[in-house]
């Protein structure tokens, strides 16, 4: 099984406004929809899914663990609290939300618990989210590379996060660019909008295009109807290998999503 190449996005949406966002997401064709434990709209997405009408076999739903819940056996428990909210049996995809910081507790304490979750049925498939290279290789110690489906990680045109992303080519880890709009701020830059007028298309549909081209999963979030449906049809371009190496050009290690409790990145 494989991970769909472009889903929803709802960190920060809560209330309304994400079942507004993950109803018209799922009108216009989405079918992958990107959660968590700690945006707390666990409960609002399954309400919306379940409301769609779309046959959960034709979704593919990820969540993700809270740090809270990395020590002791909070794990399984959690995600079956999870899924009560989620309203579904069995998620597609569950993700560690963050390494432990200082490794408290190690990797190898918590990710084995992760695959006893998918040994259970409660997820197809596991894998990881800000894993730095020594924590992936402390991931693939523990289960083994085939078991980590993706390592889900902020990449856009202003963090290409190369030498993660080169570790992972190597290893055959497939890998999820979260934040892939860089939160909106693709649409002021100056390349990527001559570009994107060049194809008359969004500066959106560029960064999101550039990113599949590349092989990479997407997860772009919006809560308006136009800004979805226009991101979604980004499936139907094409760069070419010029624009891919002009888009390439404008990294400068820009990360947003950096809390303090993140690890040492590469
Ligand atoms: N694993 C992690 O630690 C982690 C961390 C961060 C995010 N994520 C995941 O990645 C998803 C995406 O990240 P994100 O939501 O932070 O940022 P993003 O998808 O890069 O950007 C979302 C922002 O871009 C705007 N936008 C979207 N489409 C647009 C368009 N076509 N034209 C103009 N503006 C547009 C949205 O505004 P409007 O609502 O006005 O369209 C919103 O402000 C999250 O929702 C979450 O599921 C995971």
């Amino acid at each position: 099984m494989n991970i769909p190449s472009f889903g929803l996005g709802t960190f920060r949406l809560q209330g309304q406004q994400v079942i507004d966002s993950v109803r018209t997401g799922l009108e216009l064709g989405y079918r992958f929809v990107d959660t968590a434990q700690i945006y707390r709209n666990e409960s609002e997405v399954g309400a919306a899914i379940a409301d769609s009408g779309v046959p959960r076999s034709e979704l593919f739903v990820t969540t993700k663990v809270w740090l809270d819940e990395l020590s002791g056996n909070k794990l399984i428990p959690s995600l079956k609290e999870s899924l009560r909210k989620l309203r579904m049996e069995q998620v597609d995809l569950a993700l560690i939300h963050w390494p432990a910081p200082g490794d408290k507790p190690a990797v190898a304490e918590y990710l084995p618990q992760l695959l006893e979750a998918k040994r259970q049925g409660l997820t197809k498939l596991i894998g990881v989210s800000n894993f730095t290279i020594r924590h992936l290789e402390q991931a693939i110690a523990a289960v083994g590379a085939a078991e980590i489906a993706t390592n889900q990680v902020e990449l856009h045109p202003f963090l290409q996060n190369r030498k993660l992303a080169a570790f992972m080519r190597e290893q055959g880890i497939h890998l999820t660019a979260y934040m892939p709009l860089a939160y909106g701020k693709v649409m002021q830059d100056a390349v990527i909008k001559r570009i994107a007028e060049a194809h008359g298309a969004t500066p959106a549909q560029v960064t999101l295009a550039w990113l599949l081209q590349q092989g990479y999963a997407v997860i772009p979030s919006s809560t308006k109807r136009a800004n979805l449906e226009s991101n979604l049809a980004a499936r139907g371009l094409t760069l070419s290998d010029a624009e891919m190496a002009e888009i390439a050009t404008l990294d400068r290690g820009e990360r947003l999503a950096n809390p303090d409790f993140a690890p040492k990145w590469d």
